[in-house]
């Protein structure tokens, strides 16, 4: 579920990395640290991670530079083949999505995604909160890097910046797409038996950290 943003990632998988790399002048301070926001993730990751939309493959690639055993789902067609380029066609990536995958072969202790979460609804997330919980162990952890507002009024001024910059793809995106509220997001894995914390990486981008309870 929450793959009605499929089509954005065919047509913009061979060029996401140009992105990313701040390219784009829309999309530069979405993208701002990219490289360091990856790996932080990295950084606070156990052993045995499932990662979700996987994309090019870029946080993978750092995953499993450090040693940890990736267990990687990703919906589009598209992004996979980018990333076997890059990851190596040995490597295996999974066709699933944040509410619907494979079940990963053995135990794992972290969930982590990078600009994902947010193609999810509030009440999917919810779900999925709850669903991730029956995944983990206690100590386990979710790891999820996403654009993110502290509020309504953020998130509608953030949207209206853009617009006066002329950047109309960007506010139309965080008009669009199911940008999260992060009291929202602080409630539903409380809900679901996490505690908490966030982290600000750029105007746009945090860090979730939710530890299993
Ligand atoms: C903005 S890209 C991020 C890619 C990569 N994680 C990164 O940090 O560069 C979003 C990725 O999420 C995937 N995606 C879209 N909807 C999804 C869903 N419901 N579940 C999992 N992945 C999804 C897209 O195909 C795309 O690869």
């Amino acid at each position: 579920m929450g793959r009605e943003f499929l089509g954005i990632f065919t047509d913009w998988a061979d060029s996401y990395d140009s992105f990313v790399e701040g390219h784009d002048p829309e999309y530069k301070e979405v993208f701002t640290g990219y490289e360091s926001i990856l790996a932080e993730v990295v950084r606070r990751s156990g052993k045995h991670v499932l990662e979700f939309g996987i994309g090019t493959g870029n946080l993978t690639a750092l995953l499993l530079g450090a040693g940890k055993n990736v267990f990687a789902v990703e919906p589009s067609a598209q992004m996979r083949q980018v990333a076997a380029r890059k990851l190596g066609n040995g490597f295996a990536i999974h066709d699933g999505d944040l509410m619907s995958f494979p079940q990963p072969p053995k135990p794992i202790d972290t969930i982590v995604c990078t600009f994902v979460f947010h193609h999810l609804t509030d009440a999917e997330k919810q779900e999925a909160a709850f669903k991730y919980a029956g995944l983990l162990p206690t100590g386990g952890k979710i790891i999820f890097a996403d654009t993110m507002f502290l509020s309504p009024k953020i998130h509608q001024d953030t949207i209206e910046k853009a617009r006066c910059q002329g950047f109309h793809g960007l506010a139309d995106d965080l008009g669009r797409e199911y940008y999260p509220q992060i009291t929202y997001l602080k409630d539903s894995f409380e809900n679901a038996g996490f505690f908490v914390r966030f982290s600000q990486c750029n105007e746009f981008a945090w860090i979730l950290e939710a530890t299993k309870k």
